[in-house]
């Protein structure tokens, strides 16, 4: 069975991810030699910004996954958002004007990377208190992570869940995220891990590498459930302990 990968910037010209559909096709490429059979695209959603309407991220889902058939390169395509959590994330998701992965309860959101820890425990109440299961993004972005290693506890505890990014494991963004990510791998925190990816050459679809890396380190069983059976239960709205 292929690889999912739960959050991307593959979707084109509506933010500060792929430039182009050309862009956006050599991407696909990688991302199928990767391995990669399924795509959850999660254009930013961000309060003050302009956003890409739903009708057409769906749109654009059902179109690539189209195209990549004929292409010869088939990827499963689900529409959704990433979400930079403020005051009426919760009314964008009711509304559906922000969206969940592929249509289920999962709700992937982000913070600056300055936010104070407070800010993401009451994210993640307000979240799980409106239905929703709230997937922090990119979890060694955030300073108040990084430097309390005790805080993800918390985050499990609150009914959040953590995905962290392939090029952070893999050291692309420097040592202090690579050796978060790996403390966290390690204390068995992490729920995902995903491409996070905006370009076709820097923040490419890359995921082999770290897939690999978390079978070697972490053991089958782990690997397992992050790399395959937590996304597949995102894909089918499934819980995930
Ligand atoms: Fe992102």
């Amino acid at each position: 069975m292929g690889l999912i990968d739960i959050h991307n910037h593959m979707m084109p010209r509506v933010d500060d991810g792929s430039k182009s559909i050309a862009m956006t096709c050599e991407m696909l490429k990688i991302a199928y030699a990767e391995g990669i059979d399924t795509i959850i695209l999660t254009p930013h959603y961000k309060s003050g910004h302009l956003h890409v309407a739903p009708y057409e991220i769906r749109r654009f889902a059902d179109e690539m996954t189209r195209i990549s058939a004929e292409y010869d390169v088939p990827v499963t395509f689900h529409p959704g958002n990433e979400i930079r959590y403020y005051s009426r994330a919760i009314d964008r998701l009711e509304k559906e004007i922000a969206l969940t992965l592929a249509d289920s309860d999962y709700a992937l959101i982000e913070f600056e990377p300055p936010d104070p820890f407070e800010k993401i425990i009451a994210a993640i109440k307000e979240l799980t208190y409106a239905g929703y299961i709230p997937i922090i993004a990119h979890a060694e972005r955030y300073r108040c992570m990084c430097e309390d290693l005790n805080n993800w506890q918390d985050v499990l505890d609150m009914g959040g869940l953590i995905q962290i990014n392939c090029g952070s494991v893999m050291g692309k963004h420097g040592h202090e995220q690579k050796a978060y990510t790996h403390k966290l791998l390690k204390e068995q925190a992490v729920s995902f891990i995903a491409t996070d990816a905006h370009r076709d050459t820097v923040r490419a679809p890359y995921m082999r590498e770290c897939v690999d890396f978390i079978y070697r380190k972490c053991g089958a069983e782990y690997a397992d459930k992050i790399i395959d059976d937590n996304p597949r239960r995102v894909l089918n709205n499934d819980d995930i302990d």
